[in-house]
């Protein structure tokens, strides 16, 4: 039986290994494991390939929101605008500052923060709005921004799974007032461990960043601030360096995938992702949503289809937020939207074979064997 898996690092590495080994051996040659050149070079070429001002780069996603936050000096008494359907650490980080997580239903096409809903969110405590690219496309920014400007309220975009991604011809995380990305290893520009970096052109804002990332230090041993230990490792930039001359190419790829199970999965029961005309996403998943959801992803694991729930139980939902005064209903297109969400294998390795498995088992379920066995172009036809 063939078996698609939703990644495929081993195959990933095959390509590049031997620039990632040449990297790492040029690292230990030097023994320096903090900071260093490899890091600054990062930052570089991320913020010019972002079209971005300054880029600092952090020891993951979840500590450049955390830093971002810090930055923006919000913290206790303060609330911040949060969609509830993403990863924890959207919302994880607004109340690790002491801030108040205010969670806002999103668009149900889209599946990112309804900008017609902010509004309606918005005290007189709110500072910021973290609007998440989720599954690789951009939320509709211009509306965001406008309600931000109209509140007085920065705008920290999560961009953890959006690197490379395009609203009206910008990039992600040129959208906002700073952004955040995560390197975790399955994300499109994964690296060898955690990391992550904060994107902005706020000059005084990335210094502010650099200072906390190394415990608030302005000078060795003299801290103005608080800070942590923030930093991404000497190594893990080298490596990082190497796999950004792949990101193109393999965020290239993803979307080819994705316009392959469009045209595949077309006449199913299943609602493709739908590709707002804003921008340009990169697919880091492929979701669909069923009414069958749960049998659907028993029958392709059976099938040796890897397949995900990004995200089964909505933030406002979760115990850790109890005290929040969530219940169930009150976000209702983000409840219904985790129980028919599911993510199929997008990653850059599959081959068209491997998707057209896919789309095939997904058929067999709903009971479209026969439509298997036709050529690609009769299905699109029809
Ligand atoms: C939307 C979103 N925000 C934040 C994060 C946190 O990133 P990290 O895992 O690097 O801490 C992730 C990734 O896991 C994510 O998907």
């Amino acid at each position: 039986m063939r078996s698609v898996s939703m990644i495929d690092l081993q195959g990933e590495f095959e390509l590049f290994g031997a620039e990632v080994r040449r990297a790492v051996d040029e690292v230990l040659a030097g023994q320096q494991f903090i900071g260093g050149p490899q890091v600054a070079e990062l930052e570089a070429r991320i913020a010019a390939r972002l079209g971005a001002e300054h880029a600092v780069a952090v020891s993951n996603g979840t500590d450049a929101l955390l830093c971002a936050l810090m930055a923006l000096d919000i913290g206790a008494g303060d609330e911040v605008a949060v969609p509830s359907f993403t990863f924890f650490a959207t919302a994880g980080s607004v109340a690790r500052v002491g801030a108040r997580p205010v969670f806002v239903d999103i668009d149900p096409r889209t599946f990112n923060l309804d900008a017609d809903k902010l509004e309606a969110a918005i005290s007189p405590r709110t500072r910021a709005v973290m609007p998440v690219h989720l599954f690789g496309q951009c939320a509709d920014m211009d509306a965001i921004n406008a309600v931000a400007r109209r509140h007085g309220m920065a705008v920290i975009e999560d961009a953890a799974q959006a690197i490379g991604a395009t609203y009206r011809g910008r990039a992600a995380c040129t959208l906002g007032d700073v952004a955040c990305l995560s390197f975790y290893p399955t994300k499109n520009l994964g690296g060898f461990g955690e990391g992550g970096m904060i994107v902005t052109n706020d000059a005084e804002r990335a210094a502010v960043c650099r200072q906390l990332r190394n415990h608030g230090e302005s000078q060795r041993y003299h801290h103005d601030r608080v800070g942590g230990n923030f930093r991404l490792d000497t190594l893990k930039a080298a490596i990082l360096l190497v796999k950004l001359r792949y990101l193109d190419e393999f965020n290239r790829r993803r979307r080819a995938h994705a316009a392959l199970y469009d045209a595949l999965l077309t006449d199913l029961p299943v609602t493709v992702p739908h590709r707002a005309s804003f921008g340009e996403p990169v697919y880091h998943h492929y979701s669909i949503l069923s009414d069958r959801r749960d049998e659907l992803m028993a029958h392709l694991r059976a099938c040796g289809v890897g397949c995900g729930v990004y995200y089964p139980v909505p933030l406002h939902l979760q115990k850790c937020f109890s005290d929040l005064g969530y219940a169930p209903g009150s976000l209702p297109i983000t409840e219904q939207v985790c129980g028919r969400i599911l993510s199929l294998p997008v990653h850059p390795m599959l081959q068209e074979a491997d998707l057209r498995h896919v789309a095939a088992c997904i058929g067999e379920f709903h009971g479209a064997g026969a439509r298997r066995a036709q050529p690609a172009a009769a299905q699109r036809g029809a």
